[in-house]
């Protein structure tokens, strides 16, 4: 097999990345195929091919699965966010439950149905456009970039956000009166635009991320100001008006610094009998609706009078919301903007017995350990990159229950093995759709301890 080869190929399954996977030839070498679904008879082209895979381009379905739908998306091939758009809801389930049944398939009967999201379009409630311009005509592209690229599709229309997201963008681009950032030249002013909007009261707080630094904002800060009131004239559920700095030409889209140009400061976010203040740039679920079943799971395996440790936990969702009647809640989280909403959080929900580590998680959890501190539960809800082997090494030592909630089943299969380890046994695996139509699934584990390693 060779770069450009044609051949017809069956698709066996859906992967972790959403990509259909197949096997050619006597040695069943691997080749993955995007945009296809399993039981699909499809004519590719090989693009690229190394030791272990190949990837193939279609060329034409030959055999089409009975499941697929013609995307309702009309940028779908433009702009790759939404994988899953070729099927139909229900099937996108169905695959993501066959990808993490392959993930964990060694868990016979733990896992459970997917939980579905109650809302499959206009469910993000938090957008992060890159902003960028054409060379000569200086037109201002907002959207997302197209994948394994920092090529902009300019998306004047996403039904995955809630619609007025599409106005803001749009009066952006017809009104900026900055330069906007050119990765090449690493010059121009404004580099993204993130929105969080609350689906409680539709209220908005924007945040535009500039290439300077805050000394430099002096010569800016009139006119940002001028824009932040225009903007929020226009739209009047802008609450707020946040901007980072971020001068690095990274992958990070924050800088680490952020001030407020105008309004509030925060968001109010309802969650069932709960209310969550989300700042500018603290980590909040992009779909409430889910996040609520997601939070839900977790309140359902915590008995009450309980001491529970919230590790990683951005504004205090998790644990206000499912630590209800705790004993007393602990918060581990290191970004401060979140640890100061979590305070206000706590105070807000009623909730009197907490403490609040603003701290790197790996040492805090050496500094419980070796305090001897024994959390009933602890929320485990690190980044897609999910734990190191030290701090679980210390979180098994400190807990005698381990919710762990992960946006990365590949991350949470190799952690599970490192608890396993430690004679904790999942009770049960169970896939919450936080992110409908895309390959994303949002899991939860409950781990218990055994008898046999019971600490005194
Ligand atoms: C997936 S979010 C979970 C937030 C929270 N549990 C929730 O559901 O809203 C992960 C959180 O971990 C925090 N974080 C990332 N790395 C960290 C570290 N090394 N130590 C402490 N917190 C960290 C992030 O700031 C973020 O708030």
């Amino acid at each position: 097999m060779k770069i450009n080869d044609e051949i017809i190929v069956d698709i066996e399954k859906i992967t972790p990345t959403g990509e259909g996977l197949c096997r050619f030839g006597e040695k069943k070498f691997v080749i993955f195929v995007k945009n296809s679904l399993p039981d699909e008879k499809i004519k590719i082209k090989i693009i690229s091919i190394n030791k272990h895979f190949a990837r193939g381009q279609i060329v034409e379905i030959v055999e089409p699965s009975d499941k697929r739908i013609k995307p309702f998306c009309a940028l779908y091939n433009a702009c790759g966010s939404c994988q899953m758009q070729i099927c139909d809801y229900n099937y996108s389930i169905k695959l993501k439950e066959e990808i993490l049944k392959d993930i964990f398939k060694n868990e016979k009967g733990i896992i459970l149905p997917i939980i579905k999201s109650s809302k499959t379009k206009e469910y993000r409630h938090k957008v992060q456009f890159p902003v960028r311009q054409t060379k000569n005509s200086k037109r201002v592209l907002i959207g997302y970039f197209k994948e394994n690229s920092h090529e902009i599709t300019n998306i004047k229309f996403c039904c995955m956000h809630p619609q007025i997201m599409n106005k803001i963008a749009d009066f952006i681009r017809n009104n900026n009166i900055f330069d906007c950032y050119d990765e090449k030249k690493q010059n121009g002013l404004l580099k993204n635009v993130i929105a969080r909007i609350s689906s409680s009261d539709n209220s908005i707080i924007l945040t535009f991320v500039l290439n300077i630094n805050e000394k430099k904002f002096k010569l800016y800060k009139n006119d940002v100001l001028d824009f932040a009131r225009k903007i929020s004239e226009e739209f009047k559920n802008i609450k707020g008006f946040f901007v980072n700095f971020n001068e690095k030409n990274t992958n990070s889209i924050l800088g680490e610094k952020t001030i407020k140009i105008l309004g509030e400061d925060f968001i109010l976010q309802k969650l069932g009998d709960k209310i969550f203040k989300i700042g500018a740039v603290s980590f909040f679920q992009v779909n409430p609706y889910s996040a609520f079943e997601l939070f839900n799971v977790v309140k359902e395996n915590i008995k009450e009078n309980s001491t529970i440790l919230d590790a990683y936990g951005g504004v205090g969702a998790i644990g206000i919301f499912a630590g209800n009647k705790a004993k007393k809640i602990v918060l581990v989280e290191e970004n401060q903007n979140a640890t100061q909403m979590a305070k206000e959080n706590y105070e807000l929900n009623c909730i009197k017995n907490y403490e609040i580590f603003s701290n790197d998680a790996k040492k805090q959890f050496k500094i419980f350990r070796n305090e001897n501190k024994i959390f009933d539960y602890t929320i485990l809800d690190p980044p897609r990159s999910g734990c190191d082997k030290e701090s679980l090494e210390d979180i098994v030592k400190i807990s005698k229950n381990i919710i762990y909630v992960s946006c990365n089943p590949i991350t949470l299969k190799r952690d599970m093995e490192i608890i396993r380890n430690f004679e904790f046994e999942p009770e049960f695996i169970q896939g919450v759709d936080l992110f409908p139509y895309t390959y994303h699934i949002e899991t939860v584990i409950l781990f218990k301890k055994g008898e046999r390693n019971e600490r005194n």
